[in-house]
Order: structure tokens, then C-alpha cells, then sequence
């Protein structure tokens, strides 16, 4: 019996050509951490729909999806076109364009907080923005946010999130670090400390795997509210995806700012910071120089609001906005967390599959026996078995799916598409078996 190990070798002869030269050219011979893969990764060449294709000519159904950009699924047509278009009339203007205006409407008609708008690049300089936005208006420094919650890569999220290699003391310093879904915590935090805000992943740290307890959302709007420290959802994964509204429209709580990217961006590069006016007029300037030289939060960005990433973002936000794409995908996230708990049982695995709207996660091993349990499992014993994650992942690739642990859905998967992966996760379970895993 080959090993799964083996098997993704004896399949993958032509990624590995490649990364015998990305090995010497990028640490690990890769350019995102996620990207990791042990023996080597694998070498995309095109896509489609659900769909990605390997240099070695495997098809995979993907369920990365751009990590998480790509709610309508690869290369939309309309949003290919928008942005064929856009590149054939200009990309860059270092002006004003009519297309901001129509990404910003967008962006205030779908997000509950939005009343004013800043565009940036990536969701790690949108939550960099929004914390800074926060300390200059309350004046204070602190923010509070929860173990392993991710906030991009910026000094200010490391801590609680990564080793702190290369921040200084001091920046470390202004972050209060709490476990999630103890509003006492939060409480005695904000007493104790100058709190600016608190931030958090709203269904759940690694975008949702270690779930939030929508009380514990509720109790949060409260707490901040009363205390006037500013309460910043970090949107950057469920915005546009948990409904249309994001998280904040899903579970109906509004915060004071919210953070986007990913689908804001239609697949390109874009993110923006939303919420309420008097904190984004922290950026407007004043007729007061005082304020302006000494007050006011400044905010360039070669890439802000750039004409091609508005193009893609405001044709995949009117699809949001008019079509019905995000029940599609959480139809289908349902019809594979089913078709995962039925296989499960089948094969006689403790384990269960859980998530909101169109995110599923699988989890082997784990003894609980209905959804709503998974938010009472402490949250270190709810990261899968490392083995089980490191040789799952190749094992999937070796049955044709990108995903094991978490499968980030898209309106563009199928019925098929569920069913093939299903099987998938079955025959990744008898290879476990194989292997003396399970
Ligand atoms: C919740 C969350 N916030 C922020 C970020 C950072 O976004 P970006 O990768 O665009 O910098 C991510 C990225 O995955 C994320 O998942």
C-alpha cells in the first residue's frame, strides 16, 4: 500500500520540479504562510468555477477560493469583463473616479455600519487603519483582542496571534490579549486599562474554526457601548459571505467599525475600513490646523480604491447585492456538512461538521453530538490532530479537493462538486485507516 505521503509524490512530479526552484528563491519556497505544504506544494496553471488546475494536470475542486475572495467562484465572467474593460480604458488615474463613489455606495447599502467609507489594499492594512482610527478618536491606546483571532500580519496583531519576533516591547505593550466568550474578562479589562476597542473575528478565530457565541456578540456591543470604547468587527472573512450583510447584518449587531477585504475586492486586491462618520472624519481634514497637524489620522496608499480592484469589487458586490449567491453557497455548505456527518457515521469516526452559513469545518475526533455543542469545547481541544491536518490535506489533493479541515463554499460549487467531495473525505478516511491513523 502506497502512502498518502507517496501518493501526492508520485502525482505531483511536475510541482515538484517547480518548487526545487521556489525553495531557493522563497523561504520555504513559498509566499503565504498558508501555502506551506510538506513535501512541496502544488503549481496552479488556470481556473474555472469551482475548479483549479494543476501543473501536473490534476483537477481539484477548490475550496481555498482565493482564501476566501472568491464567493462567486473563479473567473466570473462579468467580473472578468469589468475588469478586461477597466484594463483596456486605464488602471490607474492618481484621481478621483466614478467607480469609488459606486464601490462606497455599495459598501454603505450592504454593510450596517457604513456610513462613511476608506478604501486600502489588504485586510491587514484595513485593520491596521481601524485601530489607529479608534485610539485617535477615544484618545486612549489599548486595544483588546482574542486569542487567536487573526488581523492581518501588522506588529499591532501579533500578539495573541504570532511569535513576536521584531515587534518592540512597546507596541506589544498596548495589546490586552483575553480569551473569547468571557464577557467578565472584557469587562474587568476596560475597567482596569485606557481601552480604545475591541476587535474580534465575529464567528471565530481562523475564520471561525474556534467559534464566537453570538451572546458573546450581543454582550460585546453592550459592554463597549456603555464604556465608549469603539467595537470593530473584523469583517475581512465573513463580510459579504455570512449573508449578504456580512456577520454583522447575520447576527444583527452593528458595530461601530467594520473591516473588509477578500470579497470586497472581487477577487482583486482591495479592502476598506466602514463605519460610523465621526470616527472615519477622524482622517477628513479640519479648519482647524491644531487638529489637522496634531489630530487627524493621515491615510495615503498608491493603491487605494485603484480603478481595476473597484471594477472587479463592484461587479461582485451588485451580484451580492441582487442575486442570491450567498444562499447558494451556505445551500451547498449545508449539503456538505450533511453529506461529511453522514460519513462519518458510516464509517464509525467520532466527529462532527459545523459552521455558519458558507464555511464548514470537519472535525475528526471530536465527541460532540450536535452543532450547537461545538461552542462549549474549550478551545484547545478543538484544533484538529496535527497528523491528521498535515496528512489530510495531501490525501485530499491525491482524491481531487483542495480542502480537509475547512471548506470555504462558493455559489459556484455543485451538487456534484459536494458529492465528489464527500467521497473524497471517505476515501482520505480509509487512507488514514491504511496508515494506522485511525
Ligand atoms: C479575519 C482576517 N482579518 C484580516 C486578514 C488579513 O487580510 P489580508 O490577507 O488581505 O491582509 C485576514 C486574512 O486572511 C483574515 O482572515
Amino acid at each position: 500500500m502506497v502512502s498518502i505521503e507517496q501518493q501526492y509524490i508520485d502525482t505531483h512530479p511536475k510541482s515538484l520540479e517547480r518548487y526545487q526552484v521556489a525553495k531557493d528563491l522563497f523561504p520555504n519556497g513559498v509566499t503565504h504562510d498558508a501555502r506551506n505544504l510538506t513535501p512541496f506544494p502544488f503549481y496552479v496553471t488556470h481556473s474555472e468555477g469551482a475548479h483549479k488546475f494543476d501543473v501536473d494536470g490534476n483537477k481539484i475542486i477548490d475550496y481555498r477560493t482565493g482564501h476566501g475572495s472568491l464567493l462567486l467562484g473563479h473567473n466570473h465572467p462579468e467580473v472578468v469583463k469589468a475588469v478586461q474593460d477597466q484594463m483596456a480604458i486605464g488602471t490607474h488615474w492618481s484621481a478621483s473616479t466614478d467607480i469609488e463613489i459606486e464601490w462606497g455606495k455599495l459598501v454603505t447599502e450592504l454593510v450596517p455600519c457604513a456610513e462613511k467609507v476608506r478604501f486600502n489594499s489588504s485586510g491587514t492594512e484595513a485593520d491596521m487603519m481601524a485601530m489607529r482610527l479608534a485610539r485617535a478618536y477615544t484618545g486612549k491606546s489599548k486595544i483588546i483582542r482574542f486569542r487567536n483571532h487573526f488581523h492581518g500580519w501588522s506588529d499591532y496583531a501579533v500578539p495573541g496571534w504570532a511569535a513576536p519576533s521584531g515587534v518592540p516591547d512597546p507596541v506589544l505593550d498596548t495589546m490586552i490579549v483575553l480569551e473569547p466568550n468571557n464577557i467578565s474578562l472584557v469587562e474587568e479589562a476596560i475597567q482596569k486599562n485606557d481601552v480604545a476597542a475591541v476587535i474580534l473575528e465575529p464567528t471565530g478565530a481562523h475564520m471561525g474554526q474556534e467559534p464566537i457565541k453570538p451572546a458573546f456578540l450581543d454582550e460585546l456591543r453592550d459592554v463597549t457601548q456603555r464604556n465608549g470604547v469603539v467595537f470593530i468587527m473584523d469583517e475581512v472573512v465573513t463580510g459579504f459571505r455570512t449573508s449578504r450583510t456580512g456577520a454583522s447584518g447575520y447576527y444583527g449587531i452593528v458595530p461601530d467599525l467594520s473591516t473588509h477585504a477578500k470579497i470586497l475586492g472581487g477577487g482583486l486586491p482591495g479592502a476598506c475600513v466602514a463605519g460610523k462618520a465621526d470616527i472615519l472624519d477622524m482622517i477628513q481634514f479640519r479648519d482647524d490646523p491644531d487638529f489637522n497637524s496634531n489630530g487627524r489620522v493621515s491615510h495615503n496608499g498608491t493603491f487605494n480604491a485603484n480603478p481595476l480592484s473597484a471594477a472587479a469589487g463592484v461587479t461582485a458586490l451588485r451580484i451580492v447585492r441582487d442575486e442570491s449567491v450567498n444562499d447558494v453557497a451556505t445551500e451547498r455548505a449545508s449539503q456538505l456538512k450533511a453529506g461529511l456527518n453522514e460519513i462519518l457515521t458510516r464509517k464509525e469516526i467520532p466527529g462532527i461538521a459545523t459552521g455558519v452559513a458558507s464555511i464548514v469545518f470537519l472535525r475528526i475526533g471530536l465527541d460532540v453530538d450536535n452543532e450547537d455543542a461545538i461552542y462549549d469545547v474549550p478551545i484547545d481541544d478543538i484544533e484538529p490532530r496535527s497528523d491528521l491536518k498535515k496528512l489530510g490535506g495531501l490525501a485530499m489533493y491525491n482524491h481531487g479537493v483542495d480542502g480537509f479541515d475547512r471548506f470555504l463554499l462558493s455559489a459556484a460549487h455543485t451538487e456534484d462538486d459536494i458529492a465528489a467531495t464527500v467521497e473524497a473525505v471517505g476515501a482520505t478516511i480509509d487512507d488514514f485507516r491504511s496508515g494506522g491513523l485511525l
